[in-house]
């Protein structure tokens, strides 16, 4: 995926531009671009590198305009080179086209375009935009007909923004199946793939819906639909959000900020409304089948869910990876798809949606991003509330998600009969001090936890295991290491490490592993006997659990002691620690923590 932005404003918008794809940075960040308009066309600078650099070598600062768009890359089509960035031009450099999203039927109108003498210099699907529009533009066209007949002719997604030398006050943006949000400022507006892009400028938005196009000017906006020009009157959103919000306070990454905004994130998740959690544990239960869904950590989020419906409500709920699930899950009218999504805009995880739709199976979504897709295209939609998370790493988000899947399960339970009232109010309240002992987790603990990645960041290969609820913490934990530090961690079951894997244990291989505390008996002595293996094929195990007699144990070569805490919230207090671990090890080995290489916060693409 990708971040675009624009800004028409009276003033010169240079300074802000830039602030606006920064702000969009972490989705994606392989190479950018600006292009601002003057008297003579847009000029456009654009490089590879991350925003701070190519703004410095580009001198970005030095441009000067009242329209502009912008654009921050992660590479699909063409690889990262400065051609391949954006923004793209027609033949004559007259036009200037920023795209987010992939063209499908880009080859052919490639063809198409070079048979008609246009050149092109990227290896991009998005270069062909501003060649159709030019092309229409020839056969005489006004420039807004022609910018939506170009729309017309590209399939796949895209959210696309140009401006022209011959309409200097003029954006020109539309969408399809990516996002695309209008920001209304005082005498300049905004658009931008997200609030991010505009959030330091305004709080009032309006959210473009598929199939729409708008011309906004430093005035206002006019959103048509693709189809027939039919204008559109939308909504003016208010958002919540503010920009210090997305700002590091004092925090050297957004991911230690992020972290550390947990006990808030939990709370937010708990103030949720009761009747919003009832009306999804209600759609569980009754549903022939329910599942759940998410991709990367929102999927271990999803399966962490499952074994809770399964221990607190006694029901099979199945998480099934979104970028899996059509090839594997035959889901049917009566069934139920519980999405989870920090972004609200990952490709696979809308796929499952809209297949859902389409066969009138009912829908329902934990989304953090207001106005995002998915917010939008499912029957019912839980606000999870996180606030901004940026570091492209999730962490409070994840966190939040799993609590409000843990109350969801708790009313699921009430339901089922498989609780009483009284017992689910007892788990709630254990929820509710969960705030409390992250707090006082990461103010005591964060040393040690530190010290324990510094001693241990050396190791570059790595088992990570847990049963029962610590398996899919285990996986999550394995995925941050993978994302942030660059280690190979694989995540697996403890009970699964003697039918294969216990081949590779050696002096070389750490493995970390979640150790539940003594009172979950059956699941402590199931994982001890993992630890066990390990340490009588001479590797060596590092221990995460809460057992201050445990603690001096020589089947231990290096541990994280975790204060004490219910079984129900104890998987939890093991996934703030880990993610700080991972954190600390990313550090240690001098990672690009908020912006890892290769990654993008939400994957818009196949
Ligand atoms: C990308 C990110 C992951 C994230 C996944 C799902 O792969 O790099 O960190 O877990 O998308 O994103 P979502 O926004 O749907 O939660």
């Amino acid at each position: 995926m990708c971040g675009i932005s624009g800004i028409i404003s009276n003033a010169n918008i240079a300074k802000k531009l830039l602030d606006s794809i920064q702000n969009l940075e972490y989705r994606g960040y392989d190479s950018c671009g600006m292009a601002i308009l003057n008297s003579h066309g847009p000029i456009i600078r654009k490089n590879i590198g991350h925003v701070a650099d190519v703004a410095e070598k580009e001198l970005f600062l030095s441009m000067n305009g009242n329209t502009g768009i912008a654009h921050t890359r992660w590479a699909t089509h063409g690889g990262v080179t400065p051609v391949n960035a954006h923004p793209h031009a027609n033949c004559d450099g007259s036009i200037a086209v920023v795209h987010n999203g992939i063209i499908s039927n880009y080859v052919k109108l490639r063809e198409m375009l070079t048979k008609k003498r246009h050149t092109f210099l990227s290896e991009t699907d998005s270069e062909v935009i501003p060649h159709l529009i030019e092309e229409y533009r020839k056969g005489g066209m006004p420039l807004e007909s022609a910018f939506v007949a170009a729309l017309k002719d590209i399939e796949g997604s895209y959210a696309v923004a140009m401006v022209a030398y011959e309409k200097p006050w003029k954006i020109f943006c539309g969408k399809h199946e990516s996002p695309l949000i209008i920001g209304l400022g005082k005498n300049e507006n905004y658009i931008g793939s997200d609030f991010n892009a505009f959030i330091e400028f305004t709080k009032e938005a309006v959210v473009m819906d598929d199939g729409e196009y708008a011309i906004v000017s430093n005035e206002g906006y006019a959103v048509k639909k693709i189809v027939n020009g039919a204008p559109v009157l939308k909504k003016v959103m208010h958002v919540e959000w503010d920009a210090e919000m997305s700002k590091k306070g004092g925090f050297p990454h957004y991911m230690l900020k992020e972290i550390y905004e947990q006990p808030e994130t939990v709370k937010k998740a708990l103030s949720i409304s009761d009747a919003s959690i009832q009306m999804l544990a209600q759609n569980v239960v009754s549903a022939e089948r329910t599942y759940l869904t998410g991709v990367g950590t929102t999927f271990y989020a999803a399966q962490l869910g499952q074994y809770y419906f399964a221990s607190e409500a006694g029901i099979n709920v199945p998480a099934v990876s979104s970028d899996e699930f059509l090839e594997n899950s035959a889901m049917a009218k009566g069934d139920f798809v519980l999405a989870v999504s920090q972004s609200g805009e990952t490709y696979d995880t809308l796929r499952v949606l809209r297949e859902a739709k389409n066969r009138k199976i009912r829908t329902a979504a934990i989304v953090n991003v207001i106005g995002s897709t998915m917010a939008r295209l499912v029957d019912d939609v839980v606000m999870q509330g996180s606030g901004p998370e940026i570091c492209v790493i999730s962490t409070k988000a994840a966190l939040a998600q799993v609590i409000i899947l843990i109350r969801t399960a708790l009313e699921a339970g009430v339901i089922t009969g498989k609780l009483r009232v009284s017992e689910k109010k007892q788990k709630i309240k254990q929820l509710e001090a969960l705030p409390q002992q992250i707090s006082d987790f990461l103010n005591e603990h964060s040393g040690f936890v530190h010290n324990l990645a510094e001693r241990q960041a050396h190791h570059h290969n790595w088992l990570f295991l847990g049963r029962g609820k610590y398996y899919p913490i285990a996986l999550e934990a394995a995925l941050k290491v993978k994302e942030v530090a660059y280690l190979h961690a694989e995540g697996m079951p403890a009970g699964f490490l003697k039918h294969g894997t216990i081949a590779l244990i050696d002096d070389n291989l750490r493995s970390l592993v979640f150790i539940p505390s003594e009172k979950e008996e059956a699941l402590y002595k199931m994982t001890m006997s993992a630890v066990e293996e390990i340490n009588a094929r001479g590797g060596k195990v590092i221990g995460i659990h809460s057992s201050k007699t445990f603690a001096k144990s020589k089947l231990l070569a290096d541990q994280l002691l975790l204060p004490p805490a219910p079984p129900l919230v104890m998987p939890l207090m093991a996934l703030v620690a880990s993610q700080l671990f991972s954190y600390f090890l990313a550090t240690t080995l001098d990672r690009n923590v908020d912006k890892p290489r290769a990654l993008a916060k939400s994957v818009t693409v196949a």
